[in-house]
């Protein structure tokens, strides 16, 4: 029986390519699986810049784009492939003025962007706690940070508690194991 497909979700054949490639290619492009939540986040937050760590192929650029229509979008991709197919699929989808890609690795590049973004997303491998200090740094007051991955081992746990100081952050846990386990009292 053949999967049904998501009604709802516009960039659907961009994340099946974006599996192909990756078991082709071999490398870590693992495409987050909810991209209608987050356009459905980043429009919540009126986003009007988002900043993105990890494109792959652009889906959840795209998904953020949607959700968030004035919204410009810096992306961060050390991986030179996935930036060419991520460069023709913001082209096809017309969006090349409002997403830019980043080449180089994240603890690089984050240095040399100016904020403030209203909303971060971190879906590159095991979350780094340098990295996200950078990105606090860089959100808007009470900004909102997205973060995958957390079930990625030993750092992942530092990140977490830094995640959970509620005066700092306004913190969505999307992580499919631990979503529904934490709660943060406002
Ligand atoms: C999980 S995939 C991103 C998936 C994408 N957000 C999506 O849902 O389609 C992680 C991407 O981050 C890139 N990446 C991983 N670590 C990186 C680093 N330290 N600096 C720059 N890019 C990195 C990988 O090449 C890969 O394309």
């Amino acid at each position: 029986m053949s999967k049904a497909k998501s009604p709802v979700d516009p960039f659907a054949p961009i994340r099946e390519a974006t599996l192909k490639h990756r078991a082709k290619h071999g490398c870590g492009a693992w495409p987050y699986d909810n991209g209608p939540l987050l356009s459905a986040l980043a429009g919540a937050a009126d986003a009007k810049r988002i900043l993105e760590l990890g494109c792959a192929l652009g889906y959840t650029s795209l998904s953020f784009a949607n959700g968030a229509p004035k919204a410009k979008i810096d992306t961060i991709e050390r991986d030179p492939e996935h930036i060419k197919l991520a460069r023709e699929n913001f082209a096809a989808a017309g969006v090349t003025k409002r997403i830019t890609v980043h080449e180089g690795e994240f603890a690089k590049v984050v240095k040399t962007l100016v904020g403030p973004y209203d909303v971060a997303f971190f879906d590159g491998g095991t979350p780094v706690p340098a990295v996200h200090e950078t990105l606090r740094k860089l959100l808007r007051p009470r900004g909102l940070l997205i973060t995958a991955n957390l079930n990625h081992g030993g750092s992942a746990d530092t990140v977490l508690a830094a995640l959970l100081d509620a005066k700092k952050w306004l913190t969505a846990f999307i992580d499919e194991e631990r979503e529904t386990g934490i709660s943060i009292k406002l």
